[in-house]
């Protein structure tokens, strides 16, 4: 039987079946929290075949596994990787460097003609929004989106939802402050999407040319211009400046964004002393981070990557017994 998800520890533990039924993960936005709830239950299975030395299985033995990165990656492609070798798949990297779509192949074709090769499941990063919901659309195999644009990292997101679930339990009331370059992170939207869904407040600081105000809209989110008001967060979660997805510089220097905003050792212990510090990777160390900060005890970074493998195995089995089973869409 299935493990007992916690999803809210007022309401008690909640069994859960396969509830996720889609071919593709291409967002967290739209997921209900059961949907949530059982990838993390299936990721605790996973990451407990990990600590006990059991992950090596044939559960995709006859799966072949394409990864499409368009835009770099270090951490999203070799878990993502690792997690399919563990399980069996045969994982095929189309290196964009050296690929077609340097003569100008389209993704449509490229998805089209790995698929003609046997592909059943493509993760794919691009700098366009919509590129992962785009190739779902025109391939029967499934897509996962390892990144697509300022649009959304739900692979991402979840590896974080795992993270917090095992220091925290419950999701409810939880407060989780985000830091950093908000307009252009698709971590923090889709971030943003689940933490709401689950019931914890999300403060959202940056100055204000790096944060819109629209995020508000978006439920139990409050927007800050002021470090500040990391105090009584339980979750203090950095972000990478992205100068690759600015279109005009928004901060007159990264100096002055290290001085105003930058997590330290003394900003932590001074505001939040026992909140979780959390940051996806690549970190740009001494800019939105103290390299003090990341080795202090409370910071689960490394975790954060460990889980990313365990997260992406229990994606890996959903989808693929969705697949089989015949799932669409
Ligand atoms: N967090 C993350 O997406 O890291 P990579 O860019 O290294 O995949």
């Amino acid at each position: 039987m299935r493990p007992k998800c916690i999803m809210f520890e007022d309401e008690g533990a909640v069994n859960l079946e396969n509830v996720y039924l889609k071919k593709d993960l291409l967002g967290i936005r739209g997921l209900t929290p059961e949907e949530i709830c059982f990838i993390l239950a299936e990721a605790a299975e996973m990451r407990e075949k990990i600590d006990n030395n059991e992950k090596t299985s044939c559960l995709l033995e006859n799966i072949s596994v394409a990864t499409l990165f368009y835009e770099n990656s270090t951490r999203t492609k070799l878990s993502f990787t690792k997690a399919a070798k563990y399980l069996g798949a045969k994982v095929t990297d189309l290196g964009i460097s050296t690929s077609s779509v340097n003569k100008g192949e389209s993704l449509l074709d490229t998805g089209k003609n790995l698929e003609a090769f046997g592909v059943d499941v493509f993760i794919i990063r691009h700098g366009f929004t919509g590129a992962a919901e785009y190739l779902a659309k025109n391939v029967s195999a499934t897509v996962i989106n390892g990144g697509d644009g300022i649009n959304e990292h739900p692979t991402q997101a979840l590896l974080d939802f795992f993270t917090m679930q095992r220091e925290f339990s419950s999701f409810r009331g939880l407060n989780a402050a985000i830091l950093g370059d908000i307009n252009h992170s698709r971590v923090a939207r889709s971030n943003l999407f689940g933490l709401t869904e689950l019931g914890a407040n999300v403060k959202l600081i940056a100055p204000s040319t790096l944060v819109s105000k629209d995020f508000e809209n978006l439920g139990s989110v409050k927007v800050s211009y002021d470090i500040a008001d990391i105090k009584g967060a339980d979750v203090v979660m950095c972000l990478r400046m992205q100068r690759e997805r600015q279109s005009f510089i928004p901060l007159p220097d990264l100096e002055e964004y290290t001085d105003m905003f930058g997590i330290t050792k003394e900003v932590i212990e001074k505001y939040a002393p026992n909140a979780l510090i959390m940051h996806p990777g690549p970190v740009n160390r001494g800019v939105e981070l103290s390299a003090d900060t990341i080795n202090m005890p409370n910071s689960v970074i490394y975790e954060q990557a460990k889980n990313g493998v365990a997260v992406r195995m229990a994606l890996l089995k959903i989808l693929t017994e969705n697949l089989k089973r015949g799932a669409k869409e």
